[in-house]
This record gives structure tokens, sequence and C-alpha cells, in this order.
């Protein structure tokens, strides 16, 4: 199987919000992050991955339902673990949810979702979304407790967190590739793998000698490099660096 790319899109969300929050149905409400979902689609994106967070601060439910409808590829959304998420997955449908934790303060997901410290909850969420015919992942840590807690709730996928060794040197970065590769092979065959957060145009090559990856979930690399050459030739770009992945 060859190493998907799923293509956060919630930065194009970002750029619109800095300017029109206030006045989303405006005709200059830019950028369009369904235009942005077909231009990724033409680069070779695998799935379109978005999240809504609590505080909407990037993409709307709105973009959800409107990217749900006009494209065919692939939904992952990410969603943190909450009744009002919950609800808007069951309408929404998305092919896959990744559960992440949400703390109001960060600019990014920081840490992983502890699975192990929530199981009866989101073993409840992960059962409800897959009754409705959600596959589900969950953002972990790269430690071999929440890989067991993964199973233990009845995940169908992980996404190991790359950020630690994305922001790691010397080292603590080998020691960080190190620990996202004994977690991937403790997970498989049980678990699907997927990582995501961080990754580059840089760190990719590293990236790629993790051991039993499905799929890569990659934004802010691929829409930086996008302001350069376009979000098409971007997500292409990256696909390219992927292409020699051998699991
Ligand atoms: N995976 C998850 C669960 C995330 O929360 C994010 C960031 O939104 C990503 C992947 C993508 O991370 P980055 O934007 O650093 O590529």
């Amino acid at each position: 199987m060859p190493l998907l790319l799923g293509v956060n899109i919630d930065h194009i969300a970002t750029l619109r919000q800095a300017r029109y929050a206030a006045d989303l149905s405006s005709p200059n409400a830019e950028p369009c992050p369904v235009l942005a979902g077909h231009d990724a689609v033409a680069g070779g994106a695998d799935s379109l991955t978005i999240h809504i967070r609590g505080d909407r601060r990037h993409m709307q439910d709105a973009d959800a339902f409107r990217i749900r409808s006009e494209l065919t590829v692939p939904l992952n959304l990410e969603m943190a673990v909450t009744e009002e998420m919950l609800g808007i997955a069951l309408r929404l449908k998305p092919e896959f949810v990744c559960l992440v934790p949400e703390n109001r303060q960060e600019i990014t997901t920081e840490g992983g979702l502890d699975v192990l410290g929530g199981l009866r909850k989101i073993h409840d969420v992960v059962a409800r979304l897959r009754d409705a015919g959600i596959r589900v992942s969950v953002f972990i840590d790269p430690e071999l407790r929440q890989v067991d807690a993964s199973i233990e709730v009845g995940a169908d996928m992980i996404e190991l967190h790359t950020g630690a060794f994305a922001n790691a040197t010397g080292v603590a970065e080998k020691m960080e590739l190190d620990r996202l590769t004994v977690a991937a092979t403790h997970a498989h065959p049980s678990l699907q793998v997927n990582a995501g957060h961080g990754i580059n145009f840089t760190n990719i090559s590293q990236i790629l000698t993790i051991p039993y990856l499905a799929e890569l979930n990659i934004g802010h690399s691929i829409i930086a490099r996008a302001t350069r050459v376009g979000l098409t030739v971007a997500v292409r770009e990256m696909k390219e660096a992927m292409t020699h992945y051998l699991a």
C-alpha cells in the first residue's frame, strides 16, 4: 500500500478568519477552504483534514458541510471528545474522525490525547462514531500505554503525534524518532498507524524511516509552501517526497 497524504486545510480558514470572522457572508471573504480542498485534491491529496474547534477559530461548521458536499475525497474530521462535536460528526458523516485534545490557549494541538486517562468516555464516543460507519483514529503521543489504551477503546487507527520529534534537535531528535518507531511497531497490525504534526519538507525523510505508516496528515508546511508555489504544486511536491516509502 502506498503511503497516503491527508492535507490539513485549516490554515486557509485561519487566514480568512483573520480578516472576515465577523462577516463571513461577504463576497470578499477569502481564501475559500472549499477551493483549497479542490486545489489539494488536484495535487494528489488522498484525503482532506479539517478541525472544527470549540472556539471556531478557523474552520466553521458551514465550511465542513460544504467541503463534505462538494468534494468526494475522504474527509477526516479532527475533533475534541465532546457531545457538541459528536453531534456535528454524526451529521457530517466524514469517512474518518481523529479524536484530539483541545485546550483553549494553545496555538495548535499540543500534546496527544490521554486515552488511558479517559478510557470510558473515549470508548463510548468511539463506539457511537463507529456505529455510524465512521472509522476512528486517536491522536496520541508515542507511548506504549497510550497505544494499548487505543486498542482498548476500540479505535481503528492511531495518529502518532510527531510534534516532539519535529521540535527536537541532535540526540533528542534521534530519541523521539526511536519512540515513534517503537510505538508504530507496537501498534501494528492491531491498529492502522498514521502520523502527523510538524512534518515538513525537511524532516519528511526521517519520518519515512518509521515502519508501518499508512497515512501522514500534514498542514502547516504545505500551506506555507503554497504561498510560494500554489497549493496544488505544494501538495504534489510533498506527495513526491513520500513516494519512496517502504513500510
Ligand atoms: N494532526 C493533528 C491531529 C493536528 O491537530 C494537526 C494540526 O492541526 C496536524 C496533524 C497537522 O499538523 P501541521 O499543521 O503541523 O502539519
